[in-house]
């Protein structure tokens, strides 16, 4: 995607030294577009734990980049085990870091140690061009969905009125992103798109990044307060909700940012579809019930009891918005149950949110 005119990916490798890796740092964004380089498995955690890379797909591409930093130093079979289960463990919901980092254990395994660097690299720039290809085909899919949801507009509706819930756009994976590629295409396409961005605190990717990501790409977007969107419903001003995830299992539960499944609930209450957007990268084979089985990351109180943004004068600004000594629990993400969801957009198509329609649409996957 473009910022001011020029193409970026979110994560690219430099193009004099091909050992150096840079990101943005999304807990700068949209305030300063700061370029971080990274050049070991070190910074690579930390960027991951901090959030200056973030959204389920990027934090895998980064991480598989992360494992070639190791290999650098220690590439006996014992450095890759050891530098592949330090990097599985920065994030725990996001089911693409392990995904990556299992990918790239599998192709480095049988090479020989002096061979693995090289490789290594190869295989984190295929799991990058791989993205962008497979958020591209969830767009293409996501498209024909926007169209047919258009056709069967009300007479006089002047847009398609689409909500979404944290950021799964093109800076939550390589490029394009999976909930708004669809939107992004429909846009260029001509389709009257209108977005409605919940804020999604307590980090606000909405807020931030997603209103950022659409302004730049001149899509029409309105800001919401996290509770607003039921009420939105209940009016007739949505006609679809799309989110992406952060791990799907095989009958079709979804994780993702915290209050997703408060918008399922109220989506399903009003009669509007609640699509979920991914990648066939994102879905857990190995789990079935969300609730009980996918972990969830809790992150420090102190992002609820302080916002960060700009003060007056532009300077970056943290402030506390509770009493002092007020406690705060801060679960990262919640799981939406399947039965709760429309369908799933993926690269190969849509499908039901059900073990079938998964079985069905990946059985090369699904075992
Ligand atoms: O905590 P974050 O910002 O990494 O959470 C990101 C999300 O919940 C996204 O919706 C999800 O990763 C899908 S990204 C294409």
């Amino acid at each position: 995607m473009k910022i001011n005119g020029t193409p970026y990916r979110s994560v690219w490798r430099d193009a004099h030294d091909p050992e150096l890796v840079h990101i943005f740092d999304q807990t700068k964004l949209p305030w300063t577009l700061d370029i971080l380089a990274l050049r070991d498995e070190a910074q690579v955690a930390h960027a991951i734990r901090s959030m200056q890379v973030r959204g389920a797909p990027l934090i895998g591409a980064v991480a598989a980049y992360g494992l070639a930093f190791a290999l650098q130093k220690d590439a006996s079979d014992k450095g890759l085990t050891e530098a592949a289960a330090m990097l599985v463990e920065t994030r725990p919901t996001a089911i693409n870091l392990r995904w990556a980092i299992e990918r790239m254990v599998a192709h480095l395994s049988p090479l020989s140690p002096d061979s693995r660097v090289a490789a290594a690299y190869a295989e984190a720039d295929a799991i990058c061009d791989e993205d962008v290809q497979v958020n591209e085909s969830i767009g293409r899919h996501g498209l024909e969905l926007f169209r047919t949801l258009w056709e069967k507009r009300r007479p006089g509706q002047e847009r398609l009125n689409i909500l979404t819930h944290c950021n799964a756009g093109w800076i939550a994976t390589v490029d394009w992103g999976t909930a708004l590629a669809p939107i992004y295409m429909a846009h260029d396409a001509g389709l009257p798109v209108h977005v409605w961005v919940d804020e999604t605190r307590p980090r606000n990717q909405g807020a931030l990044l997603t209103a950022w990501e659409l302004g730049a790409h001149g899509v029409p977007h309105t800001l919401l307060a996290d509770n607003a969107g039921g009420h939105l419903m209940q009016h007739g001003e949505v006609d679809l909700v799309i989110v992406g995830t952060d791990r799907v299992t095989r009958q079709g539960d979804v994780a993702n940012k915290i209050g997703t499944y408060l918008k399922a609930l109220a989506a399903q209450d009003n009669d509007v579809p609640f699509w979920v957007a991914l990648p066939s990268s994102t879905i857990d084979w190995r789990v079935t019930d969300g609730v009980k089985e996918i972990p969830i990351e809790e992150r420090s109180g102190e992002e609820v009891t302080y916002v960060h943004g700009l003060d007056e004068q532009g300077q970056a600004a943290r402030l506390r918005v509770t009493p002092k000594g007020t406690k705060a629990a801060n679960p990262a993400f919640d799981v939406t149950p399947a039965r709760l969801v429309s369908g799933l957009l993926t690269e190969r198509g849509r499908c039901d949110a059900t073990a079938e329609g998964l079985a069905t649409l990946f059985p090369d996957l699904a075992g």
